[in-house]
Order: C-alpha cells, then sequence, then structure tokens
C-alpha cells in the first residue's frame, strides 16, 4: 500500500517475503525513527539499533533464543510464576501488572542471572527500577515541548546541560542502572575467570573481549524490559 502525506511517500509491505528481503538483504540501509531521550544512552539495544550493528547485535542475540537454551530457562520461568502467584489466593490482582512483572522478572532472571535480582536501588528491585524509568522516560519523551526541542535542535543528548529537573533526574536514573550493571558484569567476568557458571547472555558478549560491550549488555537489557514490559502483560 502506497500513502502520501504532504511531500512524503509511505510505503506498507504486507508481503512476508518482501519484508525478509528488506529487513536482511538490506538492513545496513533501514534508519529506525527514534525520538526517546537521550541521545548516547540507550540506542545500542535492539529496538533501535540499525545498519552494521544491529546486525551483529541480532545475530549475537539470535542465537541465544534457540529450542536448546529456551528449553533449558524453563524452570526458570515456572519459578517466577510459581513464585509470584504464591499469595494472590482470594485476593483481587491487577492482571496487567502481574502479567509484567512476571514478564519482567524472567527476563531479568534468564538474561542477568538470579544474583541480580537481590542486588537493591534503595527499596526497588532491577526489576522494578528499570521498569519506573521506562515507564517515565517514555512519559517524558512524548510531552509536546520536548517533542519541539526535538524538532528545533535534534534529540537531547545524555550529556546536555540544558535539562529540565524531571529530565536530570530521568538521566541520574539512567546512570545508575548503567553503573550498577556495569559493576555486576564485572563481577560476572570475575566468576568466569574462576570457571563459574555465568549466565549465557552475558558470556555471549564476554567472549568479545571488549569492555564497550558491558554498556551495550545493560542498553539491551533495558530495552528488552521496555519492549516486553506492555506486550507481556
Ligand atoms: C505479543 C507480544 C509482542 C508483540 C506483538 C511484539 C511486537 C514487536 C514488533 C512489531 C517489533 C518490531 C518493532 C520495530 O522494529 O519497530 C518488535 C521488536 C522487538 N520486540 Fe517485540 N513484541 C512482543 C513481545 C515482546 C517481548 C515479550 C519482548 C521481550 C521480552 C520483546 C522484545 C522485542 C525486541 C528486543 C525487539 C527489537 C528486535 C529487533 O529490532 O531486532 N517483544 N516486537
Amino acid at each position: 500500500m502506497i500513502v502520501a502525506v504532504f511531500q512524503t511517500v509511505y510505503i506498507l509491505v504486507c508481503d512476508p517475503e518482501l519484508i525478509r528481503h528488506i529487513t536482511t538483504d538490506f538492513s545496513k540501509n533501514i534508519v529506525k525513527w527514534n525520538l526517546i531521550m537521550f541521545e548516547g544512552g540507550l540506542e545500542k539495544g535492539l529496538l533501535f539499533s540499525h545498519g552494521e550493528h544491529w546486525k551483529k547485535s541480532r545475530g549475537i542475540i539470535s542465537n541465544l533464543f534457540h529450542f536448546g537454551l529456551l528449553k533449558e530457562r524453563e524452570h526458570t520461568m515456572y519459578e517466577v510464576v510459581r513464585r509470584e502467584i504464591k499469595d494472590l489466593e482470594g485476593k483481587d490482582v491487577d492482571l496487567f501488572k502481574l502479567g509484567c512483572k512476571i514478564g519482567g522478572e524472567i527476563v531479568v532472571e534468564t538474561l542477568f542471572g538470579k544474583d541480580f535480582t537481590n542486588i537493591r536501588f534503595g527499596s526497588n528491585t532491577p526489576l522494578e527500577e528499570t521498569q519506573l524509568f521506562i515507564n517515565a522516560l517514555n512519559s517524558e519523551s512524548l510531552r509536546p515541548l520536548y517533542l519541539l526541542r526535538v524538532l528545533l535542535f535534534g534529540r537531547v543528548k545524555i550529556d546536555s546541560k540544558w535539562l529540565t529537573k524531571r529530565q536530570a533526574q530521568l538521566r541520574d536514573q539512567l546512570l545508575r542502572i548503567k553503573s550498577v550493571g556495569a559493576d555486576y558484569i564485572h563481577d560476572q567476568q570475575k566468576k568466569k575467570e574462576r570457571g563459574e557458571v555465568i549466565p549465557d547472555f552475558i558470556e555471549a558478549y564476554l567472549k568479545l573481549n571488549d569492555e564497550s560491550y558491558i554498556d551495550e549488555i545493560i542498553q539491551q537489557l533495558v530495552i528488552f524490559l521496555g519492549a516486553g514490559q506492555d506486550t507481556t502483560g
């Protein structure tokens, strides 16, 4: 389907073979529309990355989603569901929130391991902290004033000096998640050196033996939680 809006032509592609052709053979030409705060914050995550970077990350992550590995994680899924529903008998439950929590805990535990869920950001678990951050980031990124600023000056950079109080709080929250995540990954690195088992997701990136991937591992987790939150709920 072809639609023209003002000077721009939009083409909706529905044929699966054509979609495959565009997204695989021409992946380096795809530019994703991304208004979300902050530039330099989360664009390495699969949802926002593009071109060769996306292809490389997608290759690493796809390898972790084959049937054999998913089957090994089955027990984590059952465990999380059992844990989250055990005290709900006779209570009113917000099924959407429960779905988000179960989906989120499964993502955190399978990608980052059980030890990570024991970390606390104040009184928040890593999942609560990340979901609070994602929800606040989404609503701030949709504010008319912010959108106007993007239109006039481009996306707000993470190290910008011109942030509102709320934006600065969000930046600090993201930097805190990244810093706690980086410490955790360094600990996993040491565990691996001692010959202990670490989560496949972290191991796949550590095998690349490149410190610059540490930030990407955390960005992938945040993006997975963001992309999976409403859909799972
Ligand atoms: C019914 C459930 C779901 C639906 C309908 C759905 C839909 C989609 C769609 C349409 C995209 C493409 C978006 C784009 O490229 O702009 C996408 C990408 C993505 N989704 Fe989902 N999703 C679902 C569940 C999930 C869950 C549970 C997770 C994480 C746990 C997740 C993580 C992702 C990620 C990481 C991407 C980016 C993939 C890439 O670009 O390579 N999704 N999803």
